[in-house]
């Protein structure tokens, strides 16, 4: 028999779809040629795969060699086709059997030794797999990570001769077992909401902010916690389902951070730094990496000093942030990835940052240089962020009592946040912050007072029609988490208040 069948998986956003390989030896000049649109990486396969036949004490057949990718109008990239490319030679040449191939999945790179070097991406390509009902041969360093999907069949090698023995039913590979079950792992601790002290109004905010999924602008002087505060939205989130925890993982192992096995179970936190370009935020690059948008996908974004990222590279976020994804077009290549992140910004109230910080320091800013430097945040982004919320600085006295004076911790807020999600989504199925046209409608009904409150406080704030809504969603998850059905003047009154920013432009 000189045609070998195998299959192994691409890379399309955070999907692995089929490829199927053929490998086909003819009689002729001694060749090796791979068709169906392999970039550069895949040719330069030909040459690690060669070599770690022969360092492996097989034979390369000098035969004309034949290699088909399908799909062909798939883009293909990485080394991660070396393995079935190399098990297909030897197959289509006698060296191991042909049958049952077709069977199993097979992924991995090849260095010119003969052993295998672990993939990127390789829990998407297990996730495949195992919904396609096969066993999946890969390298031992990604067995971990794709051992983690539930119904996966792994079987991981270390090296090429090891898979040929497995193949040839000399020395059958165990299936793999991971030594401790990363799928058990708890999620790591979080900082704690009671280490933060005083700061109730802003500690409300991000309860209700949690609750409802809201976005988020924290504005106050350096210093006043700020960072203290973003940093434990994460732990008041309900803990991630297995099934977000395997779609967050997903993406970390598509890109160039690479799967964590310690920290998968954990709520994402990303806080680019405010230089990042539009690419690191969105993802790019030829063959599309997700960005930080993705990365924080089902977890929370934390844009620190809001005003001096670039006006262009948070136009990006602009989509995501209604559409919960991105997609990524690059050279006529589209990537689709999932971005359904929290938004949690935060910024000092002017240049030198003391704006309103009364006794201690003096803003020397003009009231030209403050309103140039809240304009650096576009409109459309800031009218996209649900609540406002200043943190003032705490007096020293109040930072250095001793004992506890942090409110309620975390788990106790987690608590209240869960039961307000859920009845969120027993209402509407969704979450308050994703009501849209007849549902906002239907939901978000307001009295006569209450719409008579709405109105004239549009008026005298000027209000936008998305700032509109952007109220009434966030007045129903304050009705919510008070467990009330009816939307009371005092809900509205309290969500009016989280459009500081909105008031002084
Ligand atoms: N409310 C607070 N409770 C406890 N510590 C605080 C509080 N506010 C500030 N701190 C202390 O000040 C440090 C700086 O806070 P940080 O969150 O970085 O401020 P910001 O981000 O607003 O500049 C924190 O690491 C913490 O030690
Ligand atoms: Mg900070
Ligand atoms: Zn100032």
């Amino acid at each position: 028999m000189s045609l070998a069948v195998l299959y192994c998986r691409a890379r399309s956003g955070i999907d692995a779809p089929l490829v199927t390989i053929e490998v086909h030896l003819a009689n002729g000049l001694p060749a090796l040629n791979i068709v169906g649109l392999p970039e550069l990486a895949v040719r330069e396969s030909k040459d690690r795969v060669r070599g770690a036949l022969l360092n492996s004490q097989f034979e390369f057949p000098a035969r004309r060699i034949t290699i088909n990718l399908a799909p062909a109008d798939l883009p293909k990239e990485g080394a991660r086709f070396d393995l079935p490319i190399a098990l297909g030679i030897l197959a289509a040449s006698g060296q191991i059997p042909t049958t049952a191939l077709t069977a199993s999945e097979f992924v991995g790179e090849l260095a010119l030794s003969g052993e295998l070097r672990p993939i990127a991406g390789a829990l998407p390509v297990a996730l495949a797999a195992a919904a396609a009902n096969r066993p999946l041969v890969l390298p031992a360093a990604n067995a971990n990570e794709a051992a983690l999907v539930g119904g996966a069949r792994i079987y991981a090698a270390a090296t090429l001769l090891e898979i040929c023995g497995h193949l040839t039913g000399q020395a059958p590979l165990p299936p793999y077992r991971a030594s401790i079950n990363a799928r058990g792992v708890a999620a790591p601790p979080q900082p704690d909401l009671a280490e933060v002290r005083g700061q109730q109004h802003a500690k409300r905010a991000l309860e209700i902010a949690a609750a409802g999924n809201h976005s988020l602008l924290l504005s106050g002087p350096p210093g006043s916690g700020k960072s203290m505060l973003a940093s434990r939205l994460p732990g008041l989130l309900p803990q991630l389902s297995e099934r977000e925890a395997l779609e967050s993982a997903s993406v970390r192992s598509i890109s160039n951070l690479g799967f964590n096995a310690a920290s998968w179970r954990r709520r994402p936190f990303r806080a680019p730094h405010h230089t990042a370009s539009g690419v690191a935020l969105a993802g790019g690059g030829s063959s599309p990496r997700p960005g930080e948008i993705s990365l924080a996908h089902n977890g929370v974004l934390f844009l620190d000093e809001l005003p001096e990222f670039d006006r262009r590279a948070l136009e990006v976020l602009r989509e995501p942030l209604e559409r919960g994804e991105i997609t990524i077009s690059r050279a006529g290549r589209q990537a689709l990835f999932p971005a359904r992140f929290q938004l949690i910004a935060a910024m000092n109230p002017c240049p030198c940052g003391h704006l309103g910080d009364g006794e201690q320091q003096s803003c020397r800013c003009t009231p030209e240089q403050v309103a140039r430097y809240r304009n650096r945040i576009s409109g459309p982004l800031l009218d996209r962020i649900d609540m406002h919320v200043e943190v003032p600085r705490l007096a020293p006295a109040a930072l250095a009592v001793a004992g506890a004076n942090g409110g309620d911790d975390s788990a106790r807020v987690r608590t209240r946040v869960q039961r307000c999600r859920e009845l969120q989504h027993q209402r509407s199925g969704t979450l308050n912050s994703c009501l849209q046209g007849e549902q906002l409608r239907r939901f978000c009904q307001l009295g006569a007072p209450e719409e008579r409150l709405l109105l004239s406080a549009m008026e005298r704030l000027g209000l936008s029609a998305r700032a509109f809504h952007r109220i009434q969603r966030l007045a129903r998850t304050i009705a919510d988490l008070d467990g009330r059905e009816a939307i009371s003047c005092a809900d509205l009154g309290e969500a009016i208040g989280y459009r500081q920013l909105d008031r002084r432009r």
